[in-house]
Order: structure tokens, then sequence, then C-alpha cells
């Protein structure tokens, strides 16, 4: 039976947080991801749905609206936390899609509660979204919805997004399940990727673990009376001019002046914002870092160190190692090369809000993003976006999505710990002339190409996909 909504957006997480106001009641709030941002506007144009998880254990909420959005929240009993979402998304999927820079567990227990999860997401959707909608499906953590969806509502359009990178068939290989993902991904009319790099090693993947042909990004099912699944990259963005205009406001320029005060105004400071997570290689940031100081090269007096790792995943082990790496290392750095009154790197693990970001990307004159993979990373394009006095230096991985479209960035491999520190110095005395040159090239790219345009081109290439499928299988 078909619901009442012609798009439907399918995430882990719900578009909102749980928040107590201040007569302590509980309501919820907008999250401040980029994606809701995006996705916001269409959903209140086009009556839209949102099926995403509450983020905590237990009963699901009775759906609810929450700024113009329909909210469907889907439970997950305790068990399904630690096996679904730490165990198959977190502990399997998430280091063997970034180049296993940890092991991936590949546990029968934790596959199992994938499937029942990703079903119970597939029938939510599958009730809410009325005949003929179009249902996008988010992320790793659902590759089984497409095919799940498929199977109960033939009439829908579906799309599938993958935010994070899609490994060579090498390393996917190692998955047991691999051929049930590759199945469930193909109940998409339209499968989106960060880069085109994505969309090959996943065409590849069809080919050598499904035996199906694959050509320029289409993959043909013929068990499906030919049925053409299209296989594209739309590298994911920000929202450019809120942030922009956000950035320019004179108190969040203020705070900037304030934080650089407070450091003791330094000559230089960097930043660093990264989820705590090992794939952001911050370790390998405060290695290069420290280096540089016990070379001599930088002394605590004119340089500062900001690194914001916000809390993520607290309870998968890696996460709880990885955080205890970090801790140790700040401390011996901080221990070393600290004086009274000048402190090396300034660690904080917390998340702050965007104004809190804007104030310190302003304050910035490096940022550092030495990720040793990452699908896009978005807090490169954050800086981009907070900079309209054109000045600051980015120093970007390789191995991030964002490195195919920000070519003047000052690019790094950061496992070449020499490498990163050239650069690092390299950043530090780079001209204001040659700054402003990189950084406006950097804002044209990112101001052309913002959130808002990716989520429409994703769109309409689904529509266009699935219009021309349909005219097929009539002829
Ligand atoms: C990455 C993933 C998202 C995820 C986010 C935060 O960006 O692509 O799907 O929501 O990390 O991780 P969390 O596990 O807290 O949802």
């Amino acid at each position: 039976m078909a619901g009442d909504y012609d798009l439907v957006v399918v995430a882990n997480r719900l578009p909102v947080d749980r928040v107590e106001e201040p007569d302590g009641s509980m309501g919820w709030r907008r999250s401040p991801g980029g994606l809701v941002t995006a996705l916001e506007p269409v959903m209140q144009r086009e009556d839209g749905a949102w099926v995403g998880w509450a983020g905590s254990a237990g009963d699901p909420p009775e759906p609810f609206d929450a700024e113009g959005v329909r909210c469907v929240p889907i439970g997950l009993s305790a068990e399904e936390v630690e096996d679904y979402y730490e165990g198959f998304s977190n502990g399997t999927l998430w280091p063997l899609y970034h180049d296993v820079i940890v092991a991936p567990g590949y546990h029968r227990s934790w596959w199992e509660a994938y499937v029942r999860v990703n079903e119970r997401f597939a029938a939510a959707a599958a009730e809410q979204a009325s005949e003929g909608a179009t249902v996008w499906v988010q992320d790793y953590q659902l590759q089984l919805v497409p095919r799940m969806l498929r199977r109960r509502r033939p009439d829908l359009s579906i799309g599938f997004f993958n935010h994070i990178p899609f490994p060579p068939f090498e390393i996917f290989a190692q998955l047991p399940w691999r051929k049930a993902i590759i199945d469930g991904l193909l109940g998409a009319d339209l499968v989106g990727f960060q880069r085109a790099a994505d969309a090959g090693n996943f065409t590849r993947a069809c080919r050598r673990a499904s035996n199906l042909p694959g050509r320029s990004g289409r993959i043909r099912l013929d068990a499906e009376g030919g049925r053409e699944v299209r296989a594209a990259s739309f590298p994911i963005s920000i929202d450019f001019a809120t942030l922009d205009e956000l950035a320019q406001r004179e108190d969040i320029k203020a705070r900037a002046a304030e934080i650089r005060r407070d450091l003791g105004n330094p000559e230089h400071v960097l930043l660093g914002v990264d989820r705590l997570d090992y794939t952001k290689g911050i370790l390998h940031r405060l290695k290069a870092f420290e280096e540089l100081l016990d070379d001599g090269k930088v002394s605590v007096e004119e340089a500062a160190l900001i690194q914001v790792a916000t809390p993520s995943r607290e309870r998968v082990e890696q996460y709880i190692q990885l955080r205890q790496d970090v801790e140790v290392t700040v401390g011996r750095i901080n221990g070393t090369h600290g004086t009274i009154g000048n402190t090396a790197v300034h660690y904080l693990h917390h998340s702050y809000g965007k104004e809190e970001m804007a104030a310190l990307f302003l304050a910035a004159d490096v940022m550092l993003v030495t990720a040793l993979r990452d699908g896009m990373n978005l807090v490169a394009k954050e800086y981009v976006a907070s900079r309209h006095d054109e000045r600051g230096v980015l120093v970007l991985s390789e191995f991030t999505g964002a490195a195919d479209e920000l070519g003047q960035a000052l690019m790094v491999n950061p496992h070449d710990i020499d490498g990163l520190k050239d650069t690092i110095v390299r950043a530090l005395r780079m001209s204001p002339r040659e700054a402003g040159r990189r950084m406006r090239a950097l804002r044209r790219r990112v101001g052309d190409h913002d959130v808002q345009r990716w989520a429409a081109s994703f769109l309409q290439a689904l529509a266009e996909h699935h219009t021309t499928a349909a005219s097929a299988s009539v002829a």
C-alpha cells in the first residue's frame, strides 16, 4: 500500500537531534549537517519524509513533523546498535571501504543484524512513499535497502548515494557478503559516488564479484529484462552562501581575533578539525608538527596548533585505541615543547557549533587536512567558504575526494612525513599574494559547486534515468 510522500530520504540518522527544552520537555532540533541543509527546501516543496534512526537504543518515538519535514524514526535495540551500527557498519564496512587502515571484523552475527535492520528501513520507506515516488537512500549503513525496496515497490524511482569511498575490488573482495552488497545496491536506478574512481571501482566489482557487464557507468541486468543501473559521481559539497555570510559577521570576526589573542598572538595558527577517526590522519599530522618543533623549524612562541577532535563512535574498539594514542601524543608534545604561557597543541575533544567553527577557520593561517582516506572531506570546503578575506592556506591530503576538485590547495601524501613537514613549512611561509591567488580559485570552485547544486544534479539524473528506463521497457 502506497503512502503520502513524493520524496522519501532514507538515512541511518534522522535530520534532527533530541534536545531538552528550557521547560524540561523533550523536543527536536535540526542537526547541523550539510545534507539536511541541502535537502530541506526540496523536502518542503515536494512533500518529503525522512526515515532514520533517532540515535539511541529502544522503542522509536511516533513519526512527527519538524521544520516542514515528516520524520519517521526507526527503532534499534541495544543489541542492534552493537551489531548493526557499531559492528557491521563501523567495524566492518567503514574500515574495509577506507583502505583497511585498521582490520575489519567479519562476524556473521553482525551481518545478520545488518540485513534485519536494512529490512526495517526498507519497510518503513515503502510505507511512506506515494505511488511512483522518488526514494533516495544514503550511505554505507543501508546498502541493502535499494533491492529490498524494489521488491516491495517496483513503481518507485530509487537512488542511492555512497558518502564514503568505494574500495578497489582487491580490497572489497575480502567481504564474505560482497555479492549480496552488490545485489542490494543494484536495486537502485542510480548509484552515486563521490569520485569517478569510486564509480569505476563499483562497476568493476559488479563485473568481478557478480559477473555483470558494465560500460561507461551502466550495468545491465539481464535477469531483470535488461534493466540498466547507472553508476556515476556526484561530489558532495557544503552550503557555501550560508557559511560565507556567517564568517563575515562582525561578532564572528571579533571572536576569531579573540581566539588569536587567547593563544598569545602567535605568528602562525595551524588548525585541524576532524571527527576523532583513524581515517583522518591525526597522528600523522601530530608527528609532522612534533618533528618540526624538534628540528627547530617552528617554535611554540611563533606557532600554535589547534586540534579539534569531535567525539565519535566511542564504544568501537579502534576508536578507543585511537583516542588513547592521540592523547598520549599530545601530552608528550606539550610536555616536551610547552613553556609557561605557550602550549604547542591545543587539543579539544568537543564538538562546537557553527559560529565557533567559523571563527576558528577565520583564525587559522594554515588548515591541515591529512586524511589517509576520505570520501570527500567537507572541512576542507568549509575552510575555503569561511575565508572571504582570501587569506589562509589549505594543506590537503591527496587521499580525499576533495583533492579531485581543490587543485589549488597544497597537496600532501600524509604517509610521507618529510613531505608533510616541507609542505607545512611552505604553507607557513607562503606570500600573501600566492595564498590569495590560490584561495580565490578555491572559493570560485566551492562557490559554484555547493550542496544545493549537488542535490539538484543527483535528483535530476535520477529522474532522467528512470524516465529513459521506463520508456525503454515499454518499447
Ligand atoms: C560519515 C558518514 C555518515 C555518518 C557520519 C557520522 O560522514 O558518511 O554516514 O553519519 O560520518 O558518523 P556517525 O556514526 O556518528 O553517524
